[in-house]
């Protein structure tokens, strides 16, 4: 078997796996989902869902992809299969194992399908920003934005700089290139945010006195039981998924990489942590309060044109705006890179570990498949000649909120119940703190799952309230041009679950044919055999 990279560094690993975590959850969506969910009343259910599911779920995908490196294997696939084949038996495990392949392929390859656009106009707000384009007074930042969308050489050119950005860094491999840009991109983002926070606890109150940048945060910190609700829940459980990374594989896959005996619970704590600080610190102090202090309460309730339609109003009227837009999109391109980056690997470690290609070839393989997925993200608009965004909204109702759920939920049964090695000797061989015996037999076993069991059937119902599963969604029932972009997010969708599906079930079956077709156990270090 091929040897695996590992990580050069401490410091390097826990800036990459921060990296991975930090991303545009954490500047563009947690600021708009907090304020679209009533600030206060979001908060409490966030904080709740970061200790009963976020932490032991990063917990149990870090010692995960360890066990999975230490099999030689860096993706999911194969190590929820290894992690389930006593219990299960081999012909089970095998199942088991593709569905779990199929859902973080498919998370990898559409998540990022648009989150790479996403990334591609944070660097052409950056630099229209620094040139003064996005000032002008004469356009409106909602009608720039439209304009932005809707210009083919704008929006390919920045995505294709974007995706060569990433495919360049991937083909670096591990140390030269994930490792190495973190350590780059990840001090540079704080310092950023840093400047920015500054920047917005000092505006004062520019438009009323009763709107102050303090204000804001009392909208985001005050809590406010009589608002909370079942909608905020889920929206504030949702969110714990989408900033953590959890759910896609791809902590799974940067933790294949570590060493067999070096530490897991520490760096898990520290890059989480890292990842909170930024989110709610950074991401809760720049957006909001300054917000808040030029268009109160109802100014934050613009959803995703909070970051690229209210922020550059404000962009416009403070002293040096420019060169904060320039800060402010410079940082969620950063952050939105070194997240992409993990979902980008993920696919170059399936190509190079099951179709034996080098990096460098897998690495143009991914490219090419991010340009084909992503073009309809980018065509929409072209099409529609409007900032309509169906199809991204489409794949980001399943793959970037449904299906993380899912896979968090089939992580957390087969580490409770199905693993037959154990889950405390597992997690902390090798760590600085041990992880307590209650967090695996109250936690893991019991409260994890059965809040992620009335989470989903939550979502799931009010997925069918808002008309998700019907044929047509209500949110386009009214508008007949735009049902195509669901019906094609669907396909695509379809596509890659099969695709997603049957590729894990031959991956798996070519190295552990013999003991799926005789049902026995006969493979016990893949690596050393
Ligand atoms: N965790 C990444 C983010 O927050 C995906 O954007």
């Amino acid at each position: 078997m091929k040897k695996r990279e590992n990580w050069g560094s401490k410091i390097g690993l826990i800036l990459a796996m921060a990296g991975n975590a930090i991303g545009l959850g954490n500047f563009w969506r947690f600021p708009y989902v907090a304020a679209k969910n009533g600030g206060g009343a979001f908060m409490l259910p966030y904080i709740a869902a970061l200790f009963l599911l976020g932490i032991p779920i990063v917990l149990i995908e870090w010692m995960q992809g360890r066990y999975g490196g230490k099999h030689g294997h860096g993706t999911l696939g194969y190590m929820i299969y290894l992690q389930s084949r006593e219990k299960l038996k081999p012909k089970k495990a095998i199942i088991l194992g593709s569905i779990c392949g199929m859902i973080v392929i498919s998370v990898t390859v559409l998540l990022n399908s648009y989150y790479n656009h996403i990334i591609g106009w944070t660097l052409g707000y950056s630099i229209f920003s620094l040139n003064g384009k996005l000032m002008d007074p004469g356009v409106s930042t909602g009608q720039f934005f439209v304009n932005y969308v809707t210009n083919p050489s704008l929006v390919f050119i920045f995505w294709i700089i974007s995706l060569g950005f990433l495919a360049f860094a991937v083909t670096r491999g591990i140390q030269k290139g994930i490792e190495a840009w973190a350590k780059i991109m990840m001090p540079i983002l704080y310092i950023f945010g840093f400047i920015l926070i500054i920047k917005s606890l000092t505006i004062g109150s520019p438009v009323k006195p009763e709107w102050s940048a303090l204000k804001g945060l009392n909208y985001l910190w005050a809590p406010r039981w009589a608002e909370l609700n079942w909608q905020s829940t889920l929206a504030a459980c949702g969110q714990i998924f989408f900033t953590l990374s959890i759910g896609m594989g791809i902590i799974q896959n940067y933790a294949s990489y570590i060493k067999e005996d070096d530490d897991i619970v520490l760096s898990a704590l520290t890059t989480l942590s890292l990842n909170e600080f930024a989110e709610v610190i950074l991401g809760g102090t720049i957006v909001i309060p300054i917000c808040y202090a030029f268009l109160g309460a109802d100014g934050l309730s613009q959803s995703i044109g909070l970051t690229f339609m209210s922020l550059p109003n404000i962009f416009r009227v403070i002293g040096a705006g420019r060169f904060i837009g320039f800060l402010w999109f410079l940082l969620l391109f950063c952050a939105g890179i070194t997240s992409a980056i993990a979902m980008y690997n993920y696919l170059v470690a399936i190509i190079e570990e099951d179709i034996g290609f080098c990096r460098k070839k897998a690495s143009l393989v991914v490219f090419a498949l991010y340009i084909i997925v992503g073009l309809p993200v980018g065509l929409e608009q072209l099409v529609t000649k409007d900032a309509t965004f169906i199809y991204f909204t489409e794949i980001d109702n399943w793959v970037g909120n449904y299906l993380l759920v899912i896979m968090g939920l089939i992580e957390v049964i087969v580490t409770g119940w199905i693993m037959k090695d154990s889950f405390l000797d597992e997690v902390n061989r090798g760590s600085y703190w041990k992880v307590p015996k209650w967090v695996y037999n109250v936690l893991i076993k019991f409260i994890t799952p059965i809040v992620m069991v009335t989470v989903l059937i939550g979502s799931t119902n009010d997925y069918i309230k808002q008309g998700y599963f019907k044929l047509i969604p209500d949110f386009v029932a009214e508008t007949p041009k735009l049902i195509p972009w669901v019906n094609g997010a669907r396909i695509v969708l379809l596509l890659v679950f099969i695709f997603g599906f049957i590729g894990t079930y031959k991956s798996i079956k070519n190295v552990y044919g013999e003991e799926i077709r005789t049902n026995t156990i006969k493979i016990t270090n893949t690596k050393n055999s």
